[in-house]
């Protein structure tokens, strides 16, 4: 049944349990058809309540954090595949302990910390951790510079020129992420450049990250090519596949349920001011930018239907978005649902302006609402001082 919003609070984020079982039914098929591994990036949905049901289906996450790596250990009971951007020295300690995979992403972090690496492996014979290098094969299709990590002057993984003709020792795996919502069509090419580079470090390697943005629960993506490609690879290179989506887990999975608090006439515009924000709620339609969704309303305005900007409940100016049309007039109090805000918006928001976070709650298999949490004065308070 589709989600009933009559009793559930407002601001609120609306995780949909069958959507998301949905989604994760099919990447598991994905993971047993191609014979590699699928993991939970994170950084894209960090809902920790719904990480029993992610742990049905998956077998394990990676983190980018020391605290995305203790949500994995705490809530799905396992080490986590790490990647830092950088390392920190005081933090290095508990990495290891938590980890079983880690990549480094660069050739001076690896030598910086592999003594410490190669202690904790003596030390600990049935815990080893095995460690990666991530390279970049300066071969992205994504469009916006903001998520392209190949653009000229990336900090974001090593070039093929920094290496010799073998694989550091100590090394057994290799990661790349370069993809961003993409069709497997843009992986193939993408592998044909990993591989025109890096193809004799691939011989070298025990296995093969390929990061996330393989968005296969999005309708229209060729299943079939991912699996042969990654069959292929797997074969051709005798390496163990990992895959690390993060969105195309939660893709369409949930939604942020919002109100009218105000209706304004701005010099000719119709403003509503909602009771949620697009800078401290919905970062990434600004950052991206995008326009979210409205369940009803129509996407773009119409002539001679009423029309609306969505204001952000913020005071900063540039909090809003729009136009959007309705078949009838907005009124103060009514609900407006923004579809599809599970991936990345969840963890993206802050209490700029002191603006409590939306609650976070689940619409259950059952048909029943769950409140999972609501925050506060204290959430804001808490995180400065
Ligand atoms: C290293 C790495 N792995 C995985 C992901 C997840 O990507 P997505 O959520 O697009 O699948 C990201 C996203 O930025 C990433 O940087």
């Amino acid at each position: 049944m589709a989600i009933d919003y009559t009793h559930i609070p407002s601001p609120c984020f609306v995780l949909d349990e069958s959507l998301l079982r949905k989604n994760l039914e099919l990447i598991d098929s994905v993971q047993k058809a191609a014979g590699c591994r699928i993991i939970l990036a994170l950084k894209a949905f960090s809902m920790y309540s719904v990480f029993p049901i992610v742990g049905e289906y998956l077998s394990g996450a990676t983190a980018s954090s020391l605290n995305e790596i203790k949500l994995i250990n705490d809530f799905m009971g396992h080490k986590a595949h790490t990647y830092i951007p950088a390392y920190v020295d005081s933090e290095f300690e508990e990495v290891l302990e938590r980890s079983s995979h880690l990549t480094f992403n660069t050739l001076s972090q690896y030598h910086r910390y592999k003594d410490r690496v190669g202690a904790w492996n003596e030390k600990h014979p049935d815990q080893q951790i095995s460690v990666g290098i991530r390279v970049n094969p300066q071969y992205s299709e994504v469009e916006a510079d903001m998520y392209n990590p190949c653009v000229p002057g990336s900090r974001l993984g090593e070039t093929r020129d920094k290496f010799g003709d073998t694989l550091p020792e100590g090394v057994e795996g290799i990661h790349f992420h370069t993809l961003c919502e993409n069709g497997s069509d843009t992986l193939e090419r993408t592998l044909e450049a990993l591989e025109a580079k890096f193809g004799d470090l691939l011989h070298q390697a025990r296995w093969l990250n390929m990061g996330g943005g393989h968005l296969m629960t999005r309708e229209g993506y060729d299943i079939d090519r991912l699996v042969r490609l990654v069959k292929a690879i797997r074969e051709k290179y005798d390496l163990e596949v990992i895959l690390e989506p993060g969105s195309a887990i939660a893709w369409r999975t949930g939604t942020l349920v919002s109100n009218v608090l105000d209706i304004m006439d701005s010099q000719g515009i119709q403003v509503a001011i909602l009771n949620v924000s697009f800078a401290a709620h919905m970062p990434d339609t600004l950052e991206m930018p995008y326009k979210p969704r409205i369940e009803g309303a129509h996407h773009e305005p119409v002539a001679g239907k009423p029309t609306y900007r969505m204001g952000g409940m913020t005071c900063l100016a540039g909090d809003f978005m729009g136009d959007y049309s309705f078949d009838e007039p907005l009124q103060v109090g009514d609900r407006l649902v923004f579809e599809d805000m599970i991936h990345y918006t969840m963890v993206k928001t802050t209490t700029f302006n002191g603006v409590n976070l939306p609650s976070i709650g689940i619409w259950q298999a059952n048909d029943t609402f769950r409140l999972v949490r609501t925050y506060g004065y204290e959430t804001f308070k808490d995180h400065l001082s």
